[in-house]
């Protein structure tokens, strides 16, 4: 048999060269469209297609000799192909990705993916063990799942942006080489700078504070690093740490602060025409958040815990002082199963830098957010703004001061009450996404043992 080929119909339009997400305003028009070969399905002497290009998925129909040339009985998944033809809305009653499809009159095959046994399906296999996935990821990103959680991550940190910038909170962008910690010694990374002991930031918040007399309220959007030598679900070595510092407040502004800033980037992010019906898809059950958050101070955490029978880490009832480790933590949050800001921790099992509270030398002015399926999303307090209390904290936690004289500057000249947080962008995206373990959030994940691609 003669092997059939096509060739391109030169009566035809010239095409308008288009990406998928303005295939909508395009339709009855002949385009052309760049893209990856997404499914692919025949039968009966048609074809049917969908194309992605990152900006959308689009299904196309080919038919007669388009359907039955060789090109396109030996076309792979992954094939990078350009396709020309008319969008149409699709018949009622079917369904298409954008209710339309592609009747396509021509294409090209730009890059032919491999068939066989470097067919991408074996490649990526669904079900497949995650350290093979982990090692596809570059791969496995073009899924459907990985990219929606990776277009409402950035609809999420444009949300936070536009919130800090509608309530004159400055950008800042502190560095990630520094030589002091922030979040305890054990989680440090270390290496070698130019001969000087130096580590990858933890948090940026000590850096963030130093701004605030310069410029006002600040925040960044910047990776913490830290050495978490086990494995949990929702512990990265790398994160993108969402960080930001405010001056002259109190602890209860603080804290509708910090409800107002999730609540509205959430809002934004579910108001999000691309976004917004991705977490519907990734998480069918999401209903945003209501304010107030229900506050619940340390001391009375320990009560619920003892009263629900949930042990410490010790497997023994929760006394005052526990440090409340993830596993009770989760528990607890998704019994109660709403956003929870956890107040007023201990001085001990708290950062040096916490501010006490008034009535109550004990405990300190300082809150997690807890959100159920994942738990503690924000870490934040209020700081010392005194320099000789900071001093004791430093001390408390045997830390030298020495590196740290910059931000002691900050209480000599001009000190101000001030509070911030921190607040971790794949563990906000797991509970916005419904996803099992933060790993699923992050473009190139890292953990102990995990360092590529
Ligand atoms: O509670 P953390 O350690 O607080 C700080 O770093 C403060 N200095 C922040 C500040 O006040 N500016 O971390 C803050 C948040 C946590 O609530 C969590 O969401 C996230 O950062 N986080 C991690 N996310 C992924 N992997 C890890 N290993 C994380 N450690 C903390």
């Amino acid at each position: 048999a003669k092997a059939i080929v096509f060739t391109e119909d030169p009566s035809l339009p010239a095409p308008k060269v288009i990406k998928l997400h303005q295939a909508t305003e395009n339709r009855g028009v002949r385009v052309k469209i760049n893209g990856w070969v997404h499914r692919f399905r025949a039968q009966k002497g048609m074809v049917f297609m969908v194309l992605r290009d990152g900006s959308g998925f689009l299904q196309c129909l080919l038919t007669g000799d388009l359907a039955n040339a060789y090109t396109t009985q030996t076309l792979t998944l992954e094939s990078t192909i350009s396709i020309y033809g008319v969008i149409n809305p699709v018949l009622e009653g079917q369904t298409a990705p954008g209710g339309h499809e592609l009747i396509a009159d021509f294409y090209q095959v730009y890059g032919l993916a491999p068939a066989g046994e470097d067919a991408i399906t074996n490649k990526v296999q669904e079900n497949a063990d995650p350290s093979l996935l982990l090692d596809q990821r570059h791969l496995t990103l073009r899924g459907e799942t990985l990219s929606a959680v990776m277009k409402v991550r950035a609809s999420l940190l444009r949300s936070f942006r536009k919130f800090y910038d509608e309530n004159h909170v400055t950008e800042v962008t502190p560095p990630c080489m520094v030589q002091t910690q922030v979040e305890g010694g054990s989680t440090l990374f270390g290496f070698d700078y130019y001969g000087e002991k130096a580590y990858l930031t933890q948090s940026s918040q000590l850096y963030l504070e130093t701004c605030v007399p310069a410029l006002g309220d600040v925040y960044c959007i910047q990776e913490s690093f830290r050495a978490e030598r086990s494995h949990t679900r929702r512990h990265l070595s790398e994160y993108t740490h969402i960080e930001a510092e405010l001056g002259f407040l109190d602890f209860d502004q603080f804290l509708s602060h910090i409800e107002d800033v999730i609540c509205s980037s959430v809002d934004s992010v579910l108001a999000d025409p691309i976004a917004g019906p991705l977490v519907k898809q990734l998480n069918p059950n999401f209903v945003a958040p209501a304010r107030p958050f229900m506050r619940m101070a340390y001391a009375d955490a320990i009560e619920w815990l003892k009263e629900h029978n949930i042990p410490n880490e010790e497997g023994k009832p929760f006394q005052f002082g526990d440090d409340i480790a993830e596993a009770a933590e989760r528990k607890m949050t998704d019994m109660i199963n709403k956003p929870i800001l956890l107040t007023r921790f201990p001085l001990e099992i708290k950062s040096f830098y916490m501010k006490k509270c008034h009535d109550d030398p004990r405990v300190t002015e300082s809150v997690d957010v807890l959100m159920p399926n994942v738990g503690e999303i924000v870490g934040g307090s209020m700081r010392i703004d005194n320099l000789d209390e900071l001093i004791a904290g430093f001390e408390r936690e045997g830390i030298k001061t020495d590196p740290y004289y910059w931000f002691l500057d900050l209480r000599k000249y001009g000190t101000f009450p001030h509070g911030g947080y921190g607040l971790g962008t794949e563990r906000i995206l797991a509970w916005l996404c419904d996803r099992f373990t933060v790993r699923e959030c992050s473009l190139y994940p890292r953990f102990s043992g995990r360092c590529k691609p």
